[in-house]
């Protein structure tokens, strides 16, 4: 691997930085263009970083890295401790991003299940909300960014000219392995998503945390969270199941939140950490293995 260095290879100034992106791509319906404009800056040094960090991602997310990830880190031999804790961990994840505009980790998911839980919706939702991220202590275990955030997709088929920037994808080794680069794969026709490798990052990796303890509808919200070229483009309809698309209204269901809950007011984070407490011990184990 010729980029070696760890800047090099984590090439945005914050993780946030990729969820600015999706949203541009994906603006809020509804809300008017100025506002919209206010997350444009298309000239800005930071739209380099991000085709920079796609480069990498499409280039080295193969089928055979994301085999070697799941080997390494679905051990859950890093660390263990209290669930809370473990959101306060994710919060050290300190960037060089501006601190005027971007929101700390805890806010941006305390923001999320806060208005998953002024909409009413099931405590199992809003407390996936507010644990949704935490795959992202990925990058304090060393990972790259290209390997903890991005747009995921399947891995070990063709990649899809809808996900962003497909043109990349030429110098990932698996769009000339023939194994990989046919419709299907090693897949077959609407096999079940569960029984599809997706490219490697935060969500297939709290997946593994919580698969045995939250609702299955929870689990679909978490695992498939950056998979936009499925939930906005349906690319993969002809990989997904029956089951999958019934499951896919609760992944819809949940980006909105995801993506447009920043508010302007900073939630309390000592006044919310009871309520969020209780919650973790209504459905999760005391500790969390990471
Ligand atoms: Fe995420
Ligand atoms: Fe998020």
């Amino acid at each position: 691997m010729k980029e070696s260095r760890k800047e090099e290879l984590s090439p945005l100034s914050s993780l946030d930085v990729w969820e600015d992106d999706v949203l541009k791509r994906y603006p809020e319906p509804g809300v008017p263009e100025k506002k919209k404009e206010e997350f444009r800056n298309y000239d800005s040094p930071e739209n380099d970083s991000v085709r920079e960090f796609y480069r990498l991602n499409h280039k080295y997310q193969t089928y055979g890295n994301v085999l070697a990830k799941k080997a390494n880190f679905l051990q859950f031999d890093k660390k263990e401790m209290p669930w809370w804790a473990a959101m306060e961990y994710l919060n050290t994840l300190i960037d060089d991003s501006d601190p005027d505009t971007s929101l700390d980790q805890l806010q941006h998911l305390l923001q999320t299940a806060e208005a998953i839980r002024a909409d009413g919706h099931p405590d199992w939702f809003v407390l996936t909300g507010f644990i949704h991220d935490l795959g992202k202590v990925l990058c304090l275990f060393g990972e790259p960014q290209w390997n903890v955030v991005g747009d995921s997709f399947p891995v070990g088929c063709k990649f899809s000219d809808k996900i962003v920037y497909p043109d990349f994808f030429s110098d990932n080794p698996d769009s000339t392995d023939e194994r990989y680069n046919t419709k299907y794969g090693v897949y077959t026709h609407q096999c079940g998503l569960d029984n599809i490798h997706m490219s490697w990052g935060h969500d297939e990796y709290l997946y593994h945390i919580t698969k045995d303890h939250l609702p299955e509808e929870a689990l679909y919200m978490i695992r498939y969270h950056s998979f936009y070229s499925q939930h906005r483009e349906h690319a993969y309809d002809h990989l997904l199941n029956a089951h999958d698309h019934e499951m896919f209204k609760w992944v819809d269901k949940f980006n909105p939140y995801d993506l447009y809950s920043k508010s302007p007011k900073p939630p309390v984070v000592s006044e919310l950490k009871p309520y969020y407490e209780d919650l973790i011990a209504k459905y999760l184990p005391a500790t969390v293995k990471l």
